[in-house]
């Protein structure tokens, strides 16, 4: 299975992400992860993603492209993957049918998150995230138990670009570069829209319950 998990910033791209990880047995590559992977480890990669990031633009489409390019290449790819995150423009969604082709891989389904902005901001500015495991966390909607991780009691922190006037750039990057792919996978017969303003589990079971019928 070939998916792609599309969704404004804040939608629940990487909470679902886990979820179908388990349930499905294939690997999340989220592109957000893998910049921030390279800041942490100061690479070159990260250097040029880290000033994007953190004005809230996107990064170059040449340089995104070419990590998924790479990620895709990789063996624990060979039955599949979910694409957190990735394509954001016109130019990455074309690139990646080139890159499927090259790998004789098809899109299974674009499965898009919708959430209308007003939930977004407050979405983002409380999400919390486990230093050790990368699980997420909501301090209303989904707080854990105590000042630590649940899963493995790692450190909670706040991601850098979580705040209100980067949230508000991350937004407009959404509208102008990103809400265009919602027409292009229509067109390509391929778009499921699933209601992303509800309960996260609620969310899950429709996402599970569409891609149980394209398995089929
Ligand atoms: P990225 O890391 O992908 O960030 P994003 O798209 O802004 O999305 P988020 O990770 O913020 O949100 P999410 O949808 O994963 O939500 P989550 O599940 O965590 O990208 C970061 C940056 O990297 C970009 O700005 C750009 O600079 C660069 N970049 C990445 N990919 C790129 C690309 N392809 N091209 C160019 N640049 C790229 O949930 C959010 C919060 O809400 C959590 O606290 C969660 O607990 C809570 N929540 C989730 N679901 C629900 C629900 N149903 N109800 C209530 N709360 C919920
Ligand atoms: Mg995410
Ligand atoms: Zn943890």
């Amino acid at each position: 299975m070939q998916l792609l998990l599309m969704g404004a910033p804040g939608a629940g791209k990487g909470t679902q992400a886990a979820k179908l990880v388990k349930k499905f047995s294939i690997p999340q590559i989220s592109t957000g992860d893998m910049f921030r992977a390279a800041v942490k480890e100061g690479t070159e990669l990260g250097k040029a993603a880290k000033a994007c990031m953190d004005a809230g633009k996107l990064v170059p489409d040449e340089i995104t492209i070419g990590i998924v390019r790479e990620r895709l290449a990789k063996d624990d790819c060979k039955n599949g993957f979910i694409l957190d995150g990735f394509p954001r423009t016109v130019e990455q969604a074309d690139a990646l049918n080139k890159i499927l082709d090259e790998l004789g891989k098809k899109i299974t389904c674009v499965l898009n998150i919708n959430v209308p902005a007003e939930y977004l901001i407050e979405r983002a500015v409380g999400r919390r995230l486990c230093r050790k495991c990368g699980a997420t966390y909501h301090v209303k909607f989904h707080p854990p138990k105590g000042d630590t991780c649940d899963e493995c009691g790692g450190e909670l922190y706040q991601r850098a670009d979580d705040n209100e006037a980067t949230m508000k750039n991350r937004l407009g990057a959404y509208e102008a570069s990103t809400r265009p792919l919602i027409d292009y996978y229509k067109n390509a017969g391929v778009y499921t829209e699933i209601d992303g303003r509800q309960p996260i589990d609620k969310v899950t079971e429709d996402l599970v319950s569409v891609l149980t019928s394209v398995q089929d």
